[in-house]
């Protein structure tokens, strides 16, 4: 005998059995299919973005730049390596050209030597880098150098340096290659800049300035050149196990020679590279890479800048005891 409420509560849970059979499930995986297919038209639409698209890439000879190079590569894309070093530009040039991908677009990179310091050097590699395919799509300035030390100890000379390679350079190519992509109101400019575009840390002075007039600068240009259809990027990563810290410049302007162990336990610079692909093909305006800590101090800076301030200056107290400078 079974009794009525039994029987209730039965019927209870074979009516929710056929609710989610009937239809939560077919609605669940519906959702997945949507936002699986939005994914894909995504995916596709940024392939299609950068496939065949001339991309001139700055400081393409080591580190984020290499691993861009070879990442936008296989992405399809017609390439402009620039550097100082030639012969490690002819290296990556070869390795690229005998990849798959330039054996089935048969895309063969060109390379621009000059020196971004330079910059009567920079507007005659800007008139090489437009004879190269005709015009420029994408313009990655990433080439960058840093520093370490005490503004008290460091020359000027030295500020002026990190300035000239990490704003003036970018600046001088930029302005030069903007006229053509007015004109064809086509093109997206890049830059590389960094956490420390974003927030002023002890003993990199003149690094972090150089990333904060990049900062500033590309929010301008965004603004200015949106009526001409042309993308504005500012990718700031955090550390990225490269060369960077290696080749850092001193107070007196010699070379830092030593990797930090913050750059030693950075991300991979070919998962960064990816990142910068995929930030350019689906056109972000601007884009923070990195983790909890760093991302939490760029909001704490203008949530609670009195707590940021002494959390940088008990960082220096640290340092200079660690460092004895
Ligand atoms: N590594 C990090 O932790 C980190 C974090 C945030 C942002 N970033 C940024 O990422 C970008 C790439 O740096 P990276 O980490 O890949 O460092 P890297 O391995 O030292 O590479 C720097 C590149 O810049 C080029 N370069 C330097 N000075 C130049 C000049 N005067 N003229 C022309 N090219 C010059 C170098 O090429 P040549 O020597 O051949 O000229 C080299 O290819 C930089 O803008 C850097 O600020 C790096
Ligand atoms: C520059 O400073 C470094 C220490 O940071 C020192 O080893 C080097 O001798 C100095 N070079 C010159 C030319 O003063």
């Amino acid at each position: 005998m079974v009794s009525a409420a039994t029987r209730r509560s039965l019927l209870k849970a074979r009516a929710m059995d056929l609710i989610t059979s009937a239809a939560i499930l077919p609605l669940l995986f519906g959702c997945v299919g949507v936002f699986g297919l939005f994914k894909l038209l995504q995916w596709l639409r940024m392939r299609a973005y950068v496939r065949d698209a001339v991309v001139v890439i700055t400081g393409a000879t080591s580190g984020l730049g290499r691993e861009c190079a070879r990442v936008f590569s296989a992405a399809g894309a017609r390439l402009v390596l620039c550097g100082r070093n030639a012969e490690a530009l002819e290296e990556l040039s070869r390795e690229l050209a005998a990849s798959p991908a330039a054996q089935v677009q048969a895309h063969k990179p060109h390379t621009v030597i000059f020196d971004l310091t330079d910059p009567g050097a920079t507007v005659r590699a800007a008139a090489q880098i437009l004879k190269c395919f005709g015009h420029v799509d994408v313009l990655i300035n990433n080439a960058g150098i840093s520093y370490r030390g005490t503004i008290v100890d460091t020359s000027l000379d030295v500020d002026k340096r990190v300035m000239e390679t990490n704003y003036f350079g970018p600046v001088a190519l930029t302005k030069a290659l903007l006229p053509s992509m007015i004109r064809r109101r086509q093109g997206h400019i890049v830059a590389i800049s960094s956490v420390q575009g974003r927030i002023g840390i002890p003993f990199r002075s003149a690094y972090a300035a150089s990333k904060h007039a990049t900062q500033a600068f590309f929010d301008c240009l965004r603004a200015e050149v949106e009526q001409h259809d042309i993308e504005v990027t500012v990718i700031s990563p955090g550390y990225i196990h490269t060369s960077l810290s290696l080749n850092a410049i001193t107070a007196n302007g010699s070379t830092y020679g030593v990797t930090d162990e913050t750059t030693a336990q950075g991300r991979s610079p070919a998962e960064v590279a990816r990142d910068v692909l995929a930030a350019v093909g689906k056109k972000k305006k601007d884009v923070l890479l990195a983790g909890l800590a760093p991302t939490s101090a760029v909001y704490l800076r203008t949530l609670a800048p009195g707590l940021f301030f002494s959390l940088m200056a008990s960082r220096a107290r640290k340092e200079r005891k660690s460092k004895h400078c």
